[in-house]
């Protein structure tokens, strides 16, 4: 028999993280449609048959990813007054009075939409990434060709577009972005300058998102939990900027992808990816290391390379897992520990003096 129970405890575990990582408005629903799935209401109803989905499916984020979608296309009119998103006023409970008939209403679409896994591109993580591309060029001052595997939409394959705003007034970027990191570091500075300069910007991911379609920007956004208003700032600033600079982003795996990219003479090409690895059987984190060493075996003078990271790893045997920021560099392939970040990139926490 189809276990009820364990739906919920997985709803409220979901709660739970979204508390954790600084979401109350869902926490509350979720914990509201818990309760409404335990008593068999209209939240039930829409989820029925998913009883036995994997838990990393993230069956409440793909219900509520679909509730965001309604809200984000004024479908929802009275959910949507409630909603900070779209200027609402962000009151839990007058949010679940008002979902509970969406629930009923849109019931079919909202199946329907379970089907679609979460996807975010977290542009706050370019503030790991614009710091770990400023130590890199304090060394090897050469145009960039920025490469990310596992990019979603490839937003921060705009990275060098961003403005980083320190709190002692310096800064990283063109002043006009729209995309603007306040204060994002801690810890001692990476190597500051004005701009980086990136001359490619090329990326694959299996489920490519476009951010240049309606569609694109819709899957993005209704991903990002409502009451989280800066990460939205930063997509939407993200997602402008998408519009006006090209980006390539192929959907194939790292590993395909890996194996079939040059170093080109005349720049650094930079392998950077973010909170993906996780998600690559073993076969295909080997290859990708495989590729990866191959490149670096290739870099020369004058065609370099270096592999960027914010992954989560353990520091020594039995540590706790943290995001650390890593950077290797070729010839010899040496990696150093840059810093750490917290799970949307902000702040990064720099450890090199
Ligand atoms: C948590 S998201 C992170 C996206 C982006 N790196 C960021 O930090 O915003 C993980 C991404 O990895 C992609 N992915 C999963 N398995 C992959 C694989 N084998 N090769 C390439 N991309 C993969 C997913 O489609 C998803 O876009």
């Amino acid at each position: 028999m189809a276990d009820r129970g364990r739906m919920v405890a997985l709803v409220r575990e979901q709660a739970d993280a979204c508390a954790l990582l600084g979401s109350p408005f869902y926490e509350y629903l979720l914990q509201r449609l818990a309760d409404d799935i335990e008593a068999g209401g209209p939240a039930y109803d829409v989820l029925r048959g998913h009883e036995d989905d994997p838990g990393p499916s993230a069956l409440a984020l793909r219900l509520m990813g679909g509730v965001h979608r309604l809200v984000l296309e004024r479908r929802a009119p009275a959910l949507a007054l409630t909603f900070p998103s779209v200027g609402g006023s962000g009151d839990p409970n007058a949010a679940w009075t008002a979902l509970r008939p969406v629930l009923s209403e849109f019931a079919e679409e909202l199946r329907v939409g379970l089907a679609q896994p979460p996807q975010t591109n977290e542009v706050g993580r370019s503030a790991a990434l614009i710091g770990g591309l400023l130590h890199l060029t304090a060394d090897h001052d050469r145009p960039l060709r920025l490469v990310e595997i596992g990019a979603s939409a490839g937003l921060n394959l705009r990275a060098d577009l961003f403005r980083v705003e320190l709190a002692d007034g310096r800064s990283v970027g063109p002043a006009t972005s729209p995309v603007v990191l306040r204060d994002p570091w801690r810890g001692p500075l990476p190597p500051l300058r004005a701009r980086l300069e990136v001359v490619e910007r090329l990326g694959c991911d299996v489920a490519p998102l476009d951010p240049t379609t309606p569609q694109g920007r819709l899957l993005l956004t209704s991903y990002v939990w409502p009451d989280q208003l800066s990460r939205l700032e930063r997509l939407r600033g993200a997602l402008e900027l998408a519009r006006d600079v090209p980006a390539t982003v192929v959907a194939a795996g790292a590993g395909d992808f890996l194996d079939g990219l040059e170093l080109r003479d005349g720049s650094t090409t930079v392998v950077w990816h973010s909170v993906m690895w996780q998600y690559l059987d073993p076969a295909e984190r080997a290859r990708a290391e495989a590729a990866i060493e191959r490149l670096g075996a290739r870099s020369s003078g004058t065609a370099r390379f270096a592999h960027l990271a914010m992954e989560a790893r353990r520091r020594t045997p039995g540590a706790d897992h943290e995001l650390l920021v890593t950077l290797r560099t070729w010839p010899g392939g040496t990696e150093q520990v840059l810093g750490r970040a917290k799970a949307h990139g902000l702040p990064t926490t720099w450890e090199i003096p």
